[in-house]
Protein backbone atom coordinates (compact mmCIF):
# COMPACT_ATOMS: atom_id res chain seq x y z
CA UNK A 1 0.00 0.00 0.00
CA UNK A 2 1.34 3.70 -1.22
CA UNK A 3 1.54 6.04 1.50
CA UNK A 4 0.32 8.98 1.24
CA UNK A 5 2.10 12.34 2.66
CA UNK A 6 -0.42 15.09 3.30
CA UNK A 7 0.51 18.63 2.17
CA UNK A 8 0.92 19.14 5.99
CA UNK A 9 3.81 16.66 6.59
CA UNK A 10 5.77 18.40 3.64
CA UNK A 11 9.20 19.60 4.43
CA UNK A 12 10.47 22.91 3.83
CA UNK A 13 13.62 24.75 2.86
CA UNK A 14 15.09 27.65 4.34
CA UNK A 15 17.56 29.88 2.41
CA UNK A 16 19.38 32.30 5.08
CA UNK A 17 21.97 34.74 4.14
CA UNK A 18 24.84 34.29 5.72
CA UNK A 19 25.42 36.97 8.28
CA UNK A 20 24.40 38.00 11.29
CA UNK A 21 24.97 33.96 11.84
CA UNK A 22 23.89 33.82 15.71
CA UNK A 23 20.93 35.55 15.43
CA UNK A 24 19.13 33.48 13.12
CA UNK A 25 17.79 30.56 15.24
CA UNK A 26 16.42 32.69 17.72
CA UNK A 27 14.82 35.15 14.77
CA UNK A 28 12.91 31.90 13.03
CA UNK A 29 12.09 30.37 16.34
CA UNK A 30 10.62 33.92 17.51
CA UNK A 31 8.67 34.56 14.11
CA UNK A 32 7.41 30.70 14.47
CA UNK A 33 6.07 31.39 18.55
CA UNK A 34 3.88 33.55 17.15
CA UNK A 35 2.19 31.20 15.30
CA UNK A 36 2.20 28.79 18.52
CA UNK A 37 4.70 26.24 16.64
CA UNK A 38 8.22 25.18 17.85
CA UNK A 39 10.91 25.04 15.63
CA UNK A 40 11.78 21.61 14.36
CA UNK A 41 14.66 21.38 12.69
CA UNK A 42 15.38 17.30 13.20
CA UNK A 43 18.57 15.45 13.07
CA UNK A 44 22.13 16.67 11.76
CA UNK A 45 20.80 20.02 12.21
CA UNK A 46 23.87 22.84 11.63
CA UNK A 47 23.12 26.20 12.85
CA UNK A 48 26.08 27.38 10.44
CA UNK A 49 24.88 26.12 7.57
CA UNK A 50 22.65 28.48 5.35
CA UNK A 51 19.97 25.64 4.35
CA UNK A 52 17.90 24.21 7.06
CA UNK A 53 15.16 21.52 6.59
CA UNK A 54 11.71 22.64 8.76
CA UNK A 55 9.21 20.19 9.91
CA UNK A 56 6.10 19.85 10.94
CA UNK A 57 4.94 22.73 9.17
CA UNK A 58 2.54 24.29 6.61
CA UNK A 59 3.22 26.24 3.52
CA UNK A 60 0.98 29.43 5.64
CA UNK A 61 3.57 28.87 8.23
CA UNK A 62 6.63 29.04 6.24
CA UNK A 63 5.05 32.21 4.21
CA UNK A 64 4.56 34.03 7.87
CA UNK A 65 8.14 33.50 8.72
CA UNK A 66 8.94 35.37 5.11
CA UNK A 67 6.67 38.10 5.34
CA UNK A 68 8.97 39.15 8.48
CA UNK A 69 12.31 37.80 8.32
CA UNK A 70 14.90 39.55 7.77
CA UNK A 71 17.77 36.90 8.18
CA UNK A 72 16.34 34.49 5.27
CA UNK A 73 16.57 35.04 1.72
CA UNK A 74 13.67 32.63 0.64
CA UNK A 75 12.16 29.59 1.15
CA UNK A 76 11.26 26.60 -0.78
CA UNK A 77 9.05 23.30 -0.58
CA UNK A 78 11.82 20.63 -0.22
CA UNK A 79 11.20 17.97 -3.19
CA UNK A 80 14.52 16.50 -3.21
CA UNK A 81 17.91 16.46 -1.34
CA UNK A 82 21.37 14.55 -1.51
CA UNK A 83 25.25 14.54 -1.10
CA UNK A 84 25.05 13.54 -4.35
CA UNK A 85 23.19 14.54 -8.06
CA UNK A 86 22.18 10.67 -8.06
CA UNK A 87 21.36 10.77 -4.55
CA UNK A 88 19.09 13.88 -5.01
CA UNK A 89 17.92 11.86 -8.49
CA UNK A 90 16.87 8.88 -5.97
CA UNK A 91 15.15 11.24 -3.18
CA UNK A 92 13.27 13.28 -5.86
CA UNK A 93 11.89 10.20 -7.99
CA UNK A 94 10.47 8.78 -4.54
CA UNK A 95 8.69 12.15 -3.79
CA UNK A 96 5.04 11.83 -3.99
CA UNK A 97 3.94 12.54 -7.39
CA UNK A 98 0.52 13.96 -6.13
CA UNK A 99 2.56 16.66 -4.39
CA UNK A 100 4.01 17.99 -7.46
CA UNK A 101 2.23 17.16 -10.34
CA UNK A 102 -0.22 20.48 -9.75
CA UNK A 103 2.95 22.78 -10.38
CA UNK A 104 4.05 20.66 -13.54
CA UNK A 105 0.77 20.70 -15.47
CA UNK A 106 0.59 21.38 -19.30
CA UNK A 107 -0.87 24.61 -18.91
CA UNK A 108 1.53 26.25 -16.29
CA UNK A 109 4.89 27.75 -16.96
CA UNK A 110 7.72 27.78 -15.06
CA UNK A 111 11.33 28.13 -14.86
CA UNK A 112 14.33 26.32 -12.79
CA UNK A 113 17.44 28.75 -10.97
CA UNK A 114 20.12 27.18 -9.62
CA UNK A 115 21.93 29.05 -6.70
CA UNK A 116 25.17 27.85 -5.62
CA UNK A 117 26.55 28.46 -2.31
CA UNK A 118 30.40 29.22 -1.74
CA UNK A 119 31.25 28.41 -5.26
CA UNK A 120 30.14 30.48 -8.65
CA UNK A 121 29.20 28.69 -11.61
CA UNK A 122 29.73 29.84 -15.70
CA UNK A 123 26.35 29.95 -17.38
CA UNK A 124 27.02 27.10 -19.35
CA UNK A 125 27.25 24.89 -15.87
CA UNK A 126 24.27 26.32 -15.06
CA UNK A 127 22.40 25.30 -18.21
CA UNK A 128 24.07 21.85 -18.26
CA UNK A 129 22.52 21.48 -14.03
CA UNK A 130 18.97 22.66 -15.30
CA UNK A 131 18.97 20.17 -18.25
CA UNK A 132 19.90 17.38 -16.16
CA UNK A 133 16.73 17.64 -14.54
CA UNK A 134 14.98 16.74 -17.22
CA UNK A 135 13.33 13.09 -15.13
CA UNK A 136 11.29 14.98 -13.47
CA UNK A 137 7.94 15.61 -15.62
CA UNK A 138 7.69 19.08 -16.40
CA UNK A 139 5.15 19.76 -18.95
CA UNK A 140 4.45 22.94 -18.95
CA UNK A 141 6.19 25.80 -20.69
CA UNK A 142 9.40 27.51 -19.56
CA UNK A 143 8.97 31.24 -19.18
CA UNK A 144 11.79 33.15 -17.21
CA UNK A 145 10.35 36.24 -17.01
CA UNK A 146 7.26 35.50 -16.07
CA UNK A 147 6.61 32.20 -14.42
CA UNK A 148 3.83 30.73 -12.36
CA UNK A 149 6.01 28.57 -10.60
CA UNK A 150 9.70 28.41 -9.92
CA UNK A 151 11.80 25.69 -9.08
CA UNK A 152 15.40 25.94 -7.53
CA UNK A 153 18.52 23.43 -7.28
CA UNK A 154 20.72 24.82 -4.37
CA UNK A 155 23.91 23.13 -3.98
CA UNK A 156 26.19 23.46 -1.26
CA UNK A 157 30.18 24.38 -1.46
CA UNK A 158 30.62 24.58 2.35
CA UNK A 159 31.78 27.60 4.14
CA UNK A 160 34.99 27.64 3.54
CA UNK A 161 36.12 30.25 0.84
CA UNK A 162 40.04 28.76 0.93
CA UNK A 163 38.80 25.19 0.33
CA UNK A 164 36.23 25.06 -2.12
CA UNK A 165 35.24 21.33 -3.37
CA UNK A 166 34.69 20.27 -6.93
CA UNK A 167 31.55 18.95 -6.52
CA UNK A 168 29.07 20.29 -4.02
CA UNK A 169 28.65 18.70 -0.64
CA UNK A 170 24.82 18.67 -0.25
CA UNK A 171 22.64 19.40 -3.30
CA UNK A 172 18.73 20.28 -2.66
CA UNK A 173 15.83 20.78 -5.33
CA UNK A 174 12.43 22.40 -4.36
CA UNK A 175 9.82 25.19 -5.09
CA UNK A 176 10.37 28.32 -4.42
CA UNK A 177 7.67 29.63 -2.18
CA UNK A 178 8.60 33.24 -0.88
CA UNK A 179 11.46 35.48 -0.78
CA UNK A 180 12.45 37.18 3.16
CA UNK A 181 12.41 40.97 3.88
CA UNK A 182 16.20 41.40 2.98
CA UNK A 183 15.10 44.27 1.05
CA UNK A 184 13.97 46.24 4.41
CA UNK A 185 17.67 46.66 4.89
CA UNK A 186 18.31 48.58 2.07
CA UNK A 187 15.11 50.57 1.62
CA UNK A 188 15.39 51.17 5.44
CA UNK A 189 18.76 52.40 5.37
CA UNK A 190 19.84 54.41 7.84
CA UNK A 191 21.91 56.53 5.22
CA UNK A 192 19.25 57.68 3.86
CA UNK A 193 17.17 57.73 7.29
CA UNK A 194 15.57 62.09 7.42
CA UNK A 195 16.96 62.10 11.18
CA UNK A 196 20.41 60.11 12.66
CA UNK A 197 22.39 60.13 15.04
CA UNK A 198 26.25 58.88 15.40
CA UNK A 199 25.15 55.89 17.06
CA UNK A 200 21.69 54.81 15.23
CA UNK A 201 21.25 51.43 15.07
CA UNK A 202 21.78 49.70 11.46
CA UNK A 203 18.53 48.36 10.22
CA UNK A 204 19.22 45.18 9.71
CA UNK A 205 19.85 44.87 12.88
CA UNK A 206 17.08 46.96 14.05
CA UNK A 207 14.52 44.54 12.25
CA UNK A 208 16.25 41.58 13.85
CA UNK A 209 15.38 42.98 17.04
CA UNK A 210 11.85 43.50 16.52
CA UNK A 211 11.51 39.95 14.90
CA UNK A 212 13.49 38.53 18.35
CA UNK A 213 10.82 40.79 20.29
CA UNK A 214 7.62 39.12 18.96
CA UNK A 215 6.93 42.95 17.96
CA UNK A 216 3.44 42.66 16.15
CA UNK A 217 0.26 44.44 14.72
CA UNK A 218 -0.95 46.77 18.26
CA UNK A 219 1.84 45.95 20.61
CA UNK A 220 2.70 48.78 22.58
CA UNK A 221 6.79 49.09 22.29
CA UNK A 222 9.31 50.52 24.23
CA UNK A 223 12.35 51.65 24.22
CA UNK A 224 14.22 53.56 27.33
CA UNK A 225 17.29 54.87 25.15
CA UNK A 226 15.83 55.78 22.44
CA UNK A 227 18.63 57.80 20.77
CA UNK A 228 17.24 58.70 16.92
CA UNK A 229 14.56 55.82 17.22
CA UNK A 230 15.92 53.13 14.79
CA UNK A 231 14.32 50.52 17.27
CA UNK A 232 10.97 52.09 16.68
CA UNK A 233 11.00 52.60 13.06
CA UNK A 234 11.78 48.79 12.85
CA UNK A 235 9.05 47.89 15.52
CA UNK A 236 6.08 50.59 13.79
CA UNK A 237 6.83 48.93 10.33
CA UNK A 238 5.07 46.00 12.21
CA UNK A 239 2.03 47.38 12.95
CA UNK A 240 3.52 48.41 16.66
CA UNK A 241 2.82 51.39 18.63
CA UNK A 242 5.88 52.83 19.99
CA UNK A 243 7.49 55.25 21.93
CA UNK A 244 10.36 56.27 23.97
CA UNK A 245 12.61 57.91 26.04
CA UNK A 246 16.39 59.58 26.29
CA UNK A 247 18.41 61.39 28.29
CA UNK A 248 19.46 63.92 25.87
CA UNK A 249 17.14 66.66 25.25
CA UNK A 250 18.96 67.79 21.64
CA UNK A 251 18.45 64.34 20.40
CA UNK A 252 14.31 64.09 21.70
CA UNK A 253 14.03 67.65 20.38
CA UNK A 254 15.71 66.99 17.36
CA UNK A 255 17.57 70.22 17.67
CA UNK A 256 21.67 70.71 17.87
CA UNK A 257 24.15 69.58 15.89
CA UNK A 258 23.87 67.59 12.92
CA UNK A 259 25.47 63.75 12.87
CA UNK A 260 25.57 64.15 8.75
CA UNK A 261 28.78 65.28 7.72
CA UNK A 262 28.71 68.99 5.45
CA UNK A 263 25.64 69.76 7.70
CA UNK A 264 26.33 71.70 10.72
CA UNK A 265 22.65 72.01 12.74
CA UNK A 266 20.01 70.02 12.62
CA UNK A 267 17.01 70.84 10.47
CA UNK A 268 13.79 72.59 11.37
CA UNK A 269 12.07 68.46 11.15
CA UNK A 270 14.77 66.56 11.87
CA UNK A 271 13.17 64.07 15.09
CA UNK A 272 11.63 60.59 15.51
CA UNK A 273 8.62 61.45 14.42
CA UNK A 274 9.61 62.62 11.44
CA UNK A 275 11.55 59.29 10.82
CA UNK A 276 8.26 57.44 10.77
CA UNK A 277 6.69 59.65 8.49
CA UNK A 278 9.72 58.96 6.20
CA UNK A 279 8.46 54.82 6.08
CA UNK A 280 4.15 55.81 6.41
CA UNK A 281 4.05 54.90 9.75
CA UNK A 282 3.62 58.33 11.69
CA UNK A 283 -0.05 56.93 13.15
CA UNK A 284 2.04 54.25 15.27
CA UNK A 285 3.92 57.26 16.73
CA UNK A 286 2.91 57.75 20.28
CA UNK A 287 5.69 60.27 22.20
CA UNK A 288 8.93 60.43 23.06
CA UNK A 289 10.04 62.39 25.93
CA UNK A 290 13.56 63.49 27.76
CA UNK A 291 13.97 61.37 30.64
CA UNK A 292 16.63 59.46 32.71
CA UNK A 293 16.50 55.09 32.19
CA UNK A 294 17.88 55.12 36.47
CA UNK A 295 14.49 57.07 37.34
CA UNK A 296 11.56 55.42 35.91
CA UNK A 297 8.66 58.10 35.26
CA UNK A 298 6.22 55.55 34.77
CA UNK A 299 3.18 54.60 36.81
CA UNK A 300 2.90 51.03 38.56
CA UNK A 301 0.55 49.14 36.16
CA UNK A 302 1.47 50.88 32.86
CA UNK A 303 2.52 47.60 30.72
CA UNK A 304 4.30 47.32 27.57
CA UNK A 305 4.15 44.25 25.38
CA UNK A 306 7.59 44.62 24.20
CA UNK A 307 10.91 46.58 25.69
CA UNK A 308 13.68 46.96 22.96
CA UNK A 309 16.60 48.91 23.17
CA UNK A 310 20.36 49.92 22.97
CA UNK A 311 22.12 51.03 26.23
CA UNK A 312 24.81 53.54 26.37
CA UNK A 313 26.94 50.79 27.91
CA UNK A 314 30.18 53.30 27.41
CA UNK A 315 30.96 51.36 24.46
CA UNK A 316 29.78 53.44 21.59
CA UNK A 317 28.23 56.27 23.61
CA UNK A 318 28.78 57.34 27.09
CA UNK A 319 26.91 56.18 29.91
CA UNK A 320 25.42 58.72 32.27
CA UNK A 321 22.86 59.72 34.72
CA UNK A 322 21.68 62.48 36.77
CA UNK A 323 22.73 63.16 39.84
CA UNK A 324 22.02 65.47 42.55
CA UNK A 325 24.74 66.89 44.76
CA UNK A 326 24.38 64.83 47.54
CA UNK A 327 25.31 62.12 45.37
CA UNK A 328 28.06 63.58 43.28
CA UNK A 329 31.62 65.38 43.69
CA UNK A 330 30.64 68.16 41.35
CA UNK A 331 29.42 71.40 43.32
CA UNK A 332 27.12 74.02 41.50
CA UNK A 333 25.86 77.14 42.49
CA UNK A 334 22.31 76.16 41.37
CA UNK A 335 21.04 73.25 42.87
CA UNK A 336 18.29 73.22 40.05
CA UNK A 337 21.00 71.62 37.49
CA UNK A 338 20.81 68.25 37.67
CA UNK A 339 24.25 66.47 37.83
CA UNK A 340 25.67 64.31 35.71
CA UNK A 341 27.23 61.20 36.37
CA UNK A 342 28.75 57.65 35.72
CA UNK A 343 25.73 55.65 35.09
CA UNK A 344 27.94 52.13 34.95
CA UNK A 345 27.32 48.98 33.55
CA UNK A 346 26.07 46.39 35.73
CA UNK A 347 23.67 49.03 36.92
CA UNK A 348 22.33 49.96 33.71
CA UNK A 349 21.60 46.31 33.14
CA UNK A 350 20.10 45.69 36.59
CA UNK A 351 17.39 48.87 36.01
CA UNK A 352 16.82 47.42 32.57
CA UNK A 353 15.97 44.32 33.78
CA UNK A 354 14.00 45.46 37.22
CA UNK A 355 11.99 47.44 34.91
CA UNK A 356 10.94 44.88 32.20
CA UNK A 357 9.82 43.14 35.10
CA UNK A 358 7.58 45.29 36.89
CA UNK A 359 6.22 46.68 33.40
CA UNK A 360 6.47 44.00 30.38
CA UNK A 361 2.78 42.08 29.98
CA UNK A 362 3.12 38.53 31.05
CA UNK A 363 4.95 36.56 28.03
CA UNK A 364 6.43 40.38 27.07
CA UNK A 365 10.03 40.29 25.76
CA UNK A 366 13.06 42.84 26.58
CA UNK A 367 15.47 42.58 23.85
CA UNK A 368 18.66 44.41 24.74
CA UNK A 369 22.58 44.83 23.24
CA UNK A 370 24.64 43.53 26.38
CA UNK A 371 28.46 44.22 25.05
CA UNK A 372 30.78 40.91 25.60
CA UNK A 373 34.13 40.11 25.30
CA UNK A 374 34.44 37.19 22.88
CA UNK A 375 37.74 35.19 23.81
CA UNK A 376 36.43 34.96 27.25
C1 LIG B 1 23.45 53.59 21.75
S1 LIG B 1 22.45 54.98 21.86
C2 LIG B 1 20.89 54.43 21.24
C3 LIG B 1 20.79 54.61 19.77
C4 LIG B 1 19.43 54.36 19.23
N1 LIG B 1 19.08 52.96 19.25
C5 LIG B 1 19.34 54.91 17.79
O1 LIG B 1 19.08 54.11 16.90
O2 LIG B 1 19.58 56.09 17.59
C6 LIG B 1 22.15 55.13 23.56
C7 LIG B 1 21.28 56.30 23.94
O3 LIG B 1 21.14 56.26 25.34
C8 LIG B 1 21.03 57.60 25.79
N2 LIG B 1 21.33 57.60 27.23
C9 LIG B 1 22.54 57.58 27.85
N3 LIG B 1 22.37 57.53 29.19
C10 LIG B 1 21.03 57.54 29.41
C11 LIG B 1 20.22 57.50 30.58
N4 LIG B 1 20.76 57.48 31.80
N5 LIG B 1 18.87 57.49 30.42
C12 LIG B 1 18.29 57.52 29.20
N6 LIG B 1 19.01 57.58 28.05
C13 LIG B 1 20.35 57.58 28.16
C14 LIG B 1 22.01 58.36 24.93
O4 LIG B 1 21.68 59.74 24.90
C15 LIG B 1 21.84 57.66 23.58
O5 LIG B 1 20.92 58.36 22.78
Amino acid sequence: MAIHCSRTCLQYLIHLAHDNVDFRLPEIRALLSLRGKPIDTGENFKEKSPFWRLNGLSEEDVNSIMARTVCAKSAFELWGHGRTHSELRTSLLKYPTENMSPFLQKDSTYKINVYTFNKTLEFEDRIKKIDAMEYLSFEGRVNLRNPKHIFCLLEDYGTDPNDIPDEPLYIYFGRWIADGQRELIRSHSVKNRHFIGNTSMDAGLSFIMANHARVKAYDLVYDPFVGTGSLLVACSHFGAYVCGTDIDYNTIHGIGKASRKNQKWRGPDENIRANLRQYGSEKLYVDVLVSDASKPIWRDGVLFDAIITDPPYGIRESTRRTGSQKDSYVFLLNSHVPVSMAYHLSDIFTDLLNFSAHHLVIGGRLVYWLPIYRPE
